[in-house]
């Protein structure tokens, strides 16, 4: 699975387009784990060509958290794709959590990803109430890149980051909107395990909803759905 997906993401980079959306969470741990393999065995003219023209742009940051902090998603790309892949930092962005303004860094950040002409490729995971990215329900189609509370639910589920502890997970988070997801030329969203299978039976099956972040995908005309064996129930 991790493979697959890995494969996915180094034929779009080894094609010169629009930058790649990237997401952190254990879904994408083996994800980019598989994609340094891949690299290291490339050829390394290409490889050198793969490094030199990355561009991509996560998804998503926590507010308050920066590089520093091995929670931030910001030291987590670090350990599992900048350093493994060989990358400069500068070409993998994410929003700055420590910016003094939140809201006024989401829409810089938005602004980025349009500057450059929108994400070609969006990688996303989901999460256990349906969201993408921190899209947290109820978020409609049209929701833009903004900095937003995170729900209970959610800091529960990435406690795991934070010694286990929901109440050390910030509060707030700045993510890339529907709008920009469903703006991409093509998603993938990858999905695993059995406590998923629920909702990403939802998510496919259910008329969309805000209620259902994840559910407006099947609007988009280019959505590739990785799931395993126990994600797909
Ligand atoms: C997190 C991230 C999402 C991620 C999702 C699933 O909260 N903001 O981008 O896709 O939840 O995470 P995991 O792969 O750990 O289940």
């Amino acid at each position: 699975m991790g493979e697959r997906v890995a494969a996915l993401l180094l034929a779009d980079r080894l094609r010169p387009g629009r930058p790649l959306g990237l997401a952190t969470g254990r879904t994408m741990e083996p994800v980019y784990a598989a994609l340094a393999r891949r690299l290291g065995r490339l050829e390394p003219a290409l490889a050198a060509q793969v490094r030199q023209g990355w561009c991509s742009f996560n998804l998503d940051e926590y507010v308050g958290l920066g590089p520093q902090d091995p929670a931030s998603f910001a030291a987590t790309m670090a350990r599992q794709l900048v350093e493994p892949l060989g990358l400069d930092p500068g070409r993998v962005r994410l929003p700055d959590g420590l910016a003094c303004d939140p809201d006024g860094e989401a829409r810089r950040y938005g602004a980025a990803v349009a500057a450059a002409g929108g994400i070609g490729l969006q990688l996303l995971g989901l999460g256990l109430n349906g969201h993408v990215g921190f899209n947290e329900p109820p978020a409609g189609a049209a929701v833009a890149c903004r900095c937003l509370a995170l729900s209970d639910h959610t800091r529960r589920q990435n406690a795991g980051a934070f010694g286990g502890d929901p109440g050390a997970v910030p509060r707030r988070a700045i993510t890339l909107g529907m709008a920009e997801i469903l703006a991409a030329r093509r998603v993938l969203l990858v999905v695993t395990g059995g406590a998923k299978a629920a909702i990403l039976r939802r998510a496919l099956g259910e008329p969309p909803t805000p209620d259902l972040p994840a559910s407006w995908l099947q609007h988009h005309p280019a959505l590739t759905v990785i799931a395993d064996a126990e994600a797909m129930g």
